[in-house]
């Protein structure tokens, strides 16, 4: 599947423009393009990173990266997905910095995602839903989740059975055995929850093109 991976990421390279400024996610499908970006480095002002694992990636490649709130919005933001469904709507977060990919999704004109053919489903749900929240709300909202969604929500564990922290500091719950068929309702619906930081469902700012890895890449 890194193969996938790989065409995929690099493919979205031809998405990007001489003198921008591109948000840049998190994960293994963009581990590729950011390899890709390097090559074209000297035609870009600069990136802004989801986490401080991409962010030393773009650094050990030479690559600036830049804080949002210099940069105002951006024109391009490029990243992987857990899952994605037909009208474009993501479940992201599998590797726990869903809260800064959001926050450069929603301040990107374009967000291009980059998958491979395994994360295109019909509905989402099959992978497990996560949601970053603070850590003194971590059994209230597992508790609020579960009557919400009737999903199981389990808190996410290292390796090593400590509880995951975020670049942000807080935990992550995975919601297990859902069904959404309505993702801004349940997105919205999820926001609410006192504690809830973010949830990994990006329907409201979902893809606005998804790039499919394969031999050639589909884009839609
Ligand atoms: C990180 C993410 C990633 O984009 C998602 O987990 C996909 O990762 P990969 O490209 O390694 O399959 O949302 O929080």
């Amino acid at each position: 599947m890194s193969e996938a991976k790989r065409l995929a990421g690099e493919k979205a390279i031809e998405y990007v423009e001489d003198g921008m400024i591109v948000g840049v996610g998190t994960g293994s499908t963009v581990a590729y393009f950011i390899d890709a970006l390097a090559r074209i480095k000297d035609r870009i002002k600069g990136t802004v990173s989801s986490s401080d694992q991409s962010t030393e990636r773009l650094r050990a490649h030479g690559i600036e990266v830049l804080d949002l709130n210099a940069t105002g919005p951006l024109s391009l933001y490029v990243d992987g997905a857990d899952e994605c469904d037909p009208r474009k709507c993501l479940i992201k977060g599998g590797g726990a910095a869903l809260t800064r990919e959001k926050i450069i999704a929603e301040a990107s004109d374009r967000f291009v995602c980059i998958i491979d053919p395994a994360k295109r489903v019909e509905v989402l749900g099959k992978f497990p839903l996560p949601v970053e929240v603070i850590p003194m709300a971590r059994s209230l909202v597992a508790r609020e989740l579960l009557a919400m969604t009737g999903g199981q929500p389990v808190w996410r564990q290292t390796t090593e059975g400590q509880g995951v922290v975020t670049d942000n500091g807080n935990l992550i719950l995975d919601i297990h055995n859902l069904s959404i068929t309505d993702p801004t309702a349940m997105e919205q619906a999820i926001n609410q929850i006192p504690g809830v930081v973010s949830v990994g469902l990006f329907a409201r700012r979902r893809a606005d093109v998804v790039i499919v890895g394969g031999e050639p890449p589909t884009v839609f």
